[in-house]
């Protein structure tokens, strides 16, 4: 891991709309990334901050320091912000007013909790989510960096078999990926197989066996017509005409387009990829975030913060897609440090606020754990980071 550049990160105890105010002078257009996550105004009060604002009051704090955002982005920077419902409407209103409608990048549902406990018997549906709300600074300047999530599973659409994918592709002959597993399993039929060894557990050897041979398990998706070029179109209208062969067209910097009977031909194992050293299915990230366990992060970072404390991974997913290593992160409610802790592990440059005591008694001493290499917790193994770096604590 590259050693960071020191000493450059902040940790700033006040108020954070002085703090942002100061930090102008230093940092006007340098910041890539705000993850802010203030309080939700649920009318709770915590050991550390009180949760309980007038709708109009908590809309009148938050009004000024998102404005004092805006100066501090880079133009190809962005924000993210995270709240539950009950401040969801003002908060989108506000970010839309701040930020312009046009530069809203999405609003994520993040799912935080199961139906377990006292909000099983709250009146109406269960709450269980969050939202993000991002926002970049100029949505034709920023770049996403694309994430993919691991799926729970095998996609039952990739249902056949392909026994010689090396073989040219006139002489492909396909079946059934439920018979082809069976008989790998020493089974004459896939119906033989459930029957000896109940359906479950060869699902669970059908999903293990599609992995280990991604190579040739297959699916067949109808191409969208209108949204191919000519020369796929052409070769699909080709397809349709003669529909026992399959069809290539090789594509210059692109997986060739192969089709048979008019259907696009999609492999398996395009879809691998290795994640935390092991081989997984992955597809494109959505905007429904069910991925992230809330549950088991009360000891991460060694600090107990209850209720708010944000899941290490849910922050570094934000900046996987918002940040490149070196960049400058920003958290203006940083409350325990998870902010801070996740940007350091990713090698990016942080600045963190906080106006409680706890800035104190769980960021900092968090953050010095996390320097010394002594914090295993959060996404330390994943990112392989092994201690290093400094950071400045600053009074205002
Ligand atoms: C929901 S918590 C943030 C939790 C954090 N994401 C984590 O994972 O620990 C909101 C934090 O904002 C802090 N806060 C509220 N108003 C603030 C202000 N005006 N300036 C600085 N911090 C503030 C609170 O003290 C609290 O720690």
């Amino acid at each position: 891991m590259k050693k960071l550049r020191e000493p450059e990160n902040l940790l700033v105890h006040g108020d954070n709309l002085v703090a942002l105010a100061k930090l102008r002078a230093r940092f006007a257009g340098k910041i890539r990334c705000v993850y802010l996550d203030p309080p939700f105004n649920t009318g709770r009060t915590f050991a550390q901050y009180n949760d309980s604002l007038g709708t109009q009051e908590w809309v009148a704090m938050m009004r000024p320091r998102l404005l004092a955002l805006v100066p501090l982005l880079a133009e190809d920077g962005a924000v993210f912000a995270e709240i539950d419902d009950t401040q969801l409407a003002h908060l989108s209103l506000l970010m839309d007013e701040v930020f312009g409608a046009k530069n809203r990048i999405s609003t994520i549902t993040v799912v935080r909790s199961a139906t377990t406990g006292h909000k099983a018997i709250n009146a109406g549906p269960v709450h269980v989510s969050d939202f993000i709300l991002a926002y970049a600074k100029d949505k034709k300047q920023w770049r996403y960096r694309p994430q993919v999530r691991t799926r729970d599973g095998l996609d039952p659409a990739y249902g056949t078999w392909l026994d010689d994918p090396d073989a040219p592709p006139a002489r492909w002959s396909f079946r059934s990926l439920r018979t082809a597993i069976a008989e790998k399993l020493g089974h004459a039929s896939s119906r033989a197989a459930v029957a000896a060894l109940g359906k479950g557990a060869f699902d669970r050897q059908l999903a293990l066996l599609a992995l280990a041979n991604a190579r040739h398990v297959v699916r067949f998706a109808q191409p969208r017509y209108e949204a191919i070029g000519r020369a796929a179109q052409a070769i699909v209208d080709r397809s349709r005409a003669e529909p026992s062969r399959v069809l290539v067209l090789e594509r210059e910097g692109r997986s060739p387009f192969i089709v048979r009977a008019g259907n696009r031909i999609l492999f398996l194992g395009d879809k691998v990829r290795i994640v935390r050293g092991r081989p997984a299915i992955v597809e494109p990230l959505t905007n429904v975030w069910t991925d992230v366990p809330f549950q088991g992060i009360a000891r991460e970072g060694g600090v107990v913060f209850s209720r708010n404390k944000k899941p290490e991974r849910l922050v570094a997913r934000v900046l996987a897609m918002a940040t490149d290593p070196g960049d400058w992160v920003l958290d203006p409610f940083l409350g325990s440090g998870t902010t801070a802790a996740v940007a350091h592990k990713m090698n990016r440059r942080w600045i963190g606020i906080e106006s409680g005591d706890h800035l104190a008694t769980l960021a900092e001493p968090r953050l010095s754990r996390v320097v010394a290499g002594e914090d295993a917790t959060g996404i330390s193994l994943e990112t392989g980071f092994v201690g290093g770096g400094s950071f400045t604590v600053m009074e205002l």
